[in-house]
């Protein structure tokens, strides 16, 4: 992300319960017990999404860049502002920049064992449940990131014919989430229609559902907004949620209990109506949720 204030979003992202570094001119944002870069703060204005970095096998960039070349993506040389400029660049048809790059699966850590009870198995037998007051939650890993688009129909193809993902669900016309088909969560991009690009959220998964609550209502204690939730998607992902605004607006989320989809496996994709989407699973979904605050900016060119 470019941000105008490198001071304010390292303090964020750090009560947010990431680990950060001092890279170049940037800070760059890990997950405890991870050893993969998760997020770059690039300093500037206005505040936007700056790139999203995949990473891959060696062998698949030049197919990559085949297909890329093909839709009539723009290859570009790495931004100066990146740290490591490494593997593939290029924009898409509404400048939106990305970068793929050989990259190593990388577990994220594993921690301690979430010992519940339920109406018929006990297991936390004799003891109290480890909680008892509001840890500093660490998430474990960087789940998915979610844009806005002005052509969502084009941007859909354009993901599933450059980098092979796969709708996993859609949401009225109007969103589509996508997953990979060598199996994982169920969607680690979504994409949103609106009239001009824009980051909706970034999402960090987090171990369970205490870890969900504990971590929004810190960040609330600690004066920062809230976005929505806590809650669970009775929907797309079905995971527990809580959203959160960044300093600039753009939404961060804690989330827990994803569905996940394996390799090879014959997952049916649904498209939900909005009215179709059971409510009840947390708060209203609030009017200011899905709003493109990135590009109301009137400063806000594409990079
Ligand atoms: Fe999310």
């Amino acid at each position: 992300m470019q941000v105008p204030d490198l001071d304010v979003g390292r303090r964020f992202y750090t009560d947010f319960g990431l680990n950060s570094e001092e890279r170049g001119n940037d800070v760059i944002f890990r997950c405890e017990g991870r050893d993969q870069d998760q997020l770059q703060l690039i300093e500037g204005a206005p505040k936007q999404l700056h790139h999203i970095c995949f990473g891959t096998t060696e062998e698949e960039i030049p197919q990559i860049q085949a297909a890329l070349e093909k839709a009539g993506c723009e290859i570009i040389d790495a931004p100066k502002e990146a740290p490591d400029g490494s593997g593939l660049w290029w924009r898409d048809f509404e400048g939106m920049t990305f970068n793929v790059r050989a990259a190593e699966d990388t577990r994220a850590a594993v921690g301690a064992e979430y010992v519940t009870n339920d109406h018929v198995n006990k297991r936390r037998i004799g003891r109290l449940h480890e909680f008892f007051d509001l840890p500093q939650i660490k998430p474990r890993r960087l789940g998915h990131v979610v844009v806005f688009t002005g052509d969502l129909e084009r941007k859909t193809k354009l993901l599933e014919e450059t980098l092979g993902f796969a709708v996993s669900d859609s949401v009225g016309p109007f969103m589509d989430f996508y997953r990979l088909l060598t199996g994982g969560d169920h969607h680690v991009v979504a994409c949103i229609q609106s009239h001009a690009p824009g980051l909706q959220h970034v999402a960090f998964e987090v171990a369970n559902a205490d870890e969900v609550h504990f971590g929004g209502r810190r960040m609330l204690d600690k004066g920062y907004l809230d976005a929505w939730g806590p809650g669970r998607h009775a929907g797309p992902g079905s995971n527990l949620f809580h959203y959160l605004r960044d300093p600039w607006s753009s939404c961060v989320e804690y989330f827990a209990d994803i569905d996940y989809i394996p390799e090879g496996h014959n997952w049916e994709a649904r498209r939900y109506m909005p009215g179709d989407l059971p409510d009840f699973c947390g708060p209203a979904v609030p009017p200011s949720f899905n709003v493109n605050f990135e590009a109301m900016n009137p400063n806000s060119e594409r990079l």
